[in-house]
């Protein structure tokens, strides 16, 4: 089965073709424009698009050495995102199918989050719990099949990674800036800034949130204002590991009440050195597997829509022409 697969849904261009679930090719063109402005912004990210798509899917055609005709299936993601970069993918994969005569999928894209451990050689097995942490999404999700899903816990305000990004920003390190924290943090002591703990079990059940801990930070540098690169790498470590805790610990109390086998991480923030250590220890002293994909596939790129697309084109076949893309649309009303 050959898949073609295209991401759109933010402000990374990507398209991926898969044989199965080997990766032919997976090209993925980041934009950079919105560093300027330390946050994306939608009207930039939909022309960028418009830009990238047509030499991406060149791109892609050309590195897996295939040709329109030979693919079994065209995805894109429709839903939940930024709607001018989601018509832009949609649009090219919905094109492309009809001048080709090949199948045309929409795909969730925290289906394709979910879906990336496949692409690896320790996938994720059924049931589980999945962590997913992105710019956009914080979410604990009992997946008991593929296409089951059930949505156990979330943030209540920002995602793990846009407080990461927040937070970044705040200290100027860049966009986005959630690998900036966590290079940072690794040359910082996380015991340095006591952080009070958020978000009790006992208060807020699954539930995270991230704004209180933000606004901590912000305090802690109107306290103290000339922090020196020492400083700064320790509110980095102690961040991370705040949020790194309440997430690992959401996550192994969920495992325990639906007795699970397995966790994936998954999103942006699964790249996170800090998360990917303390959930694998947890798996260890909790007894359940552990599932992250390398980080290339935890960002959005187009291989994890492919990987998800041919999953759920085996459950529901083909979308018709006339699906429209979504900028929210819960997982588990799919
Ligand atoms: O999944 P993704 O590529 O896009 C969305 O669907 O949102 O996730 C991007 C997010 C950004 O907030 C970025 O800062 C964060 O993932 N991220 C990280 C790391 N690498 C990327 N956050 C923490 N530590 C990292 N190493
Ligand atoms: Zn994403």
């Amino acid at each position: 089965m050959l898949t073609l697969g295209i991401e759109s849904s933010c402000d990374d261009t990507s398209v991926a073709i898969l044989d199965g679930d080997k990766i032919l090719a997976n090209v993925v063109a980041s934009q950079t424009i919105h560093k300027k402005f330390g946050g994306v912004v939608p009207e930039l990210a939909s022309r960028q698009h418009v830009v990238a798509i047509d030499s991406v899917i060149k791109e892609a055609l050309s590195v897996s050495d295939k040709s329109l005709g030979q693919l079994d299936l065209i995805a894109a993601t429709h839903a939940p995102g930024l709607v001018g970069g989601l018509l832009v993918g949609m649009q090219a994969a919905k094109g492309l199918a009809l001048g080709s005569g090949v199948p045309f999928l929409g795909v969730h894209h925290l289906e394709g989050h979910l879906s990336a451990t496949f692409l690896t050689d320790d996938p994720v097995v059924f049931p589980h719990l999945a962590l997913v942490v992105s710019g956009g999404h914080s979410q604990i999700i009992l997946a008991e099949k593929f296409g089951r899903y059930k949505l156990v816990g979330g943030t209540r305000d920002d995602a793990a990674g846009e407080a990461f990004d927040k937070v970044a920003k705040i200290l100027g390190l860049g966009y986005p800036g959630g690998r900036y924290v966590d290079e940072r943090a690794k040359l910082g002591n996380p015991t340095a800034v006591p952080f009070r703990p958020i978000m009790t079990l006992k208060k807020s059940g699954l539930d995270f949130s991230f704004s209180g801990l933000k606004t901590a930070v912000r305090n802690y540098l109107i306290d103290n204002p000339s922090l020196d690169e020492q400083g700064v790498n320790d509110l980095c470590a102690s961040f991370q590991h705040t949020v790194v805790e309440v997430l690992v610990r959401k996550t192994t109390s969920a495992v325990k009440m639906y007795n699970v086998p397995a966790v994936q991480v998954c999103g942006g923030v699964a790249c996170n050195s800090g998360l990917r250590t303390a959930m694998r220890a947890a798996g260890a002293e909790h007894g359940f597997s552990v599932h992250i994909a390398k980080p290339a596939l935890c960002t959005d790129n187009g291989a994890m829509i492919a990987a998800a697309a041919h999953r759920r084109f085996a459950i529901s076949g083909q979308s018709p022409m006339s699906l429209s893309p979504q900028a929210n649309f819960p997982l588990d009303t799919l």
